[in-house]
């Protein structure tokens, strides 16, 4: 069998990604483009992704992205062998653009058409970098709408959860945080760099839902943040200055203490000895820091993509198209609908 070169489209956030991905007779994925477009800047001044204006972003974005990738990949649309393209999770305007895209393309070129679950393509993403996935491994995704932890047996429909938030994911969290020390948006990266100066152990932040009877692999952040808002008032009222690195760093060691904690306990109990971190969150240097050293205590592998390949992009569906692809199997059909809530 000859290679196939499998394109990703991604639009269900603020984020238009187009990838590309060669998928060897071996089975093996090389990246070979990944553009992304996004509108991070026109949601900053509302301090979160307005659904509207992230639709007509993509609208804009799209056929661009598209033209970019297919440039960097050095092919014609008309080599690709099928189309991937996430149907769901995330915001409805925006999983409709490229779902329509989608069909277009495929239909236009006359190739098989894969709807494919955004989480999933976190997951795959990793393989891009790190060869294929073990037969079990837990996955924590933690982005700016979504924090969960996986059982991955198979990235074509073997993924279990065992757990996720129950209320903010770990990424809405530093985003409502930043904007309480009013840092810019998203929060993630300022308070990445503020914690760099602070103390992590200067105030004692709540860990949600750790105590004896609370659920095992579920996340809590909502408290975290009341907290961190509460702590800052009283510093207010009282006159006191901010230690804003130390809040900053104080709040980043909680994140990271819970998630690292709960995704270890999660591998010892099942029994598996590699755990993948993804999506915007596996960004940040604490939880990334925490994570090595914890797994390496519990001998645990870890693997942690690259940020660019973390974030939301194209070239994670093309790589989980290639998998179901190599799986053989069926493609959707090509009134495949959107599905906001998939779940994994
Ligand atoms: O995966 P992503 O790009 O988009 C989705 O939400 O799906 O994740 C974005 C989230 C934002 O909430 C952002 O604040 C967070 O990832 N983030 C980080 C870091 N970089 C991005 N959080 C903590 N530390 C970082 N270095
Ligand atoms: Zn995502």
């Amino acid at each position: 069998m000859t290679d196939r070169l499998i394109l990703g489209i991604e639009s269900s956030c603020d984020e238009t990604g187009v990838g590309i991905v060669r998928l060897g007779p071996d089975g093996a994925l090389e990246l070979l483009a990944d553009e992304v477009a996004s509108s991070v800047e026109e949601h900053a001044r509302f301090g979160g992704v307005v659904p509207e204006v992230a639709s007509r972003a993509h609208l804009e974005a799209m056929v661009p992205t598209m033209r970019r990738a297919v440039e960097q990949a050095g092919i014609a649309l008309s080599d690709i062998h099928s189309v991937a393209v996430t149907a769901g999770p995330g915001l409805a305007g925006a999983l409709l653009v490229g779902v329509a895209a989608a069909k277009a393309y495929a239909a236009a070129l006359d190739k098989p058409l894969y709807g494919v679950n955004h989480l999933a393509g976190h997951v795959a993403a990793d393989t891009l970098q790190h060869g294929p996935l073990p037969k079990r491994c837990v996955a924590l995704l933690v982005s700016g709408g979504h924090s969960q932890l996986l059982l991955v047996e198979g990235l074509a429909d073997r993924i279990t959860e065992i757990g996720s938030t129950v209320d903010d994911a770990a990424g809405e969290a530093y985003d409502k945080v930043a904007r309480l020390l009013d840092l810019p948006y998203p929060g993630g990266p300022p308070i990445d760099r503020l914690a760099k100066q602070g103390n992590g152990c200067a105030i004692a932040f709540p860990r949600g839902l750790t105590g004896p009877r609370d659920s095992k692999y579920d996340f809590s952040f909502s408290g975290l943040k009341t907290s961190v808002a509460r702590w800052v008032e009283k510093q207010e009222r009282a006159g006191e200055e901010i230690p804003l690195a130390d809040v900053a760093a104080s709040f980043q060691e909680a994140v990271a203490d819970v998630l690292t904690a709960k995704a270890i306990r999660a591998c010892k109990d099942l029994g598996v000895d590699t755990l993948v971190i993804s999506g915007g969150v596996a960004a940040n240097s604490r939880l990334s820091g925490l994570a090595a050293e914890r797994c390496a205590a519990a001998g645990i592998g870890l693997r942690v993509p690259k940020p660019r390949l973390c974030t939301d992009n194209g070239a994670m569906i093309a790589a989980l198209g290639a998998h179901l692809v190599a799986a053989g199997a069926k493609p959707s059909p090509m009134d495949l609908s959107t599905v906001p809530g998939l779940p994994v």
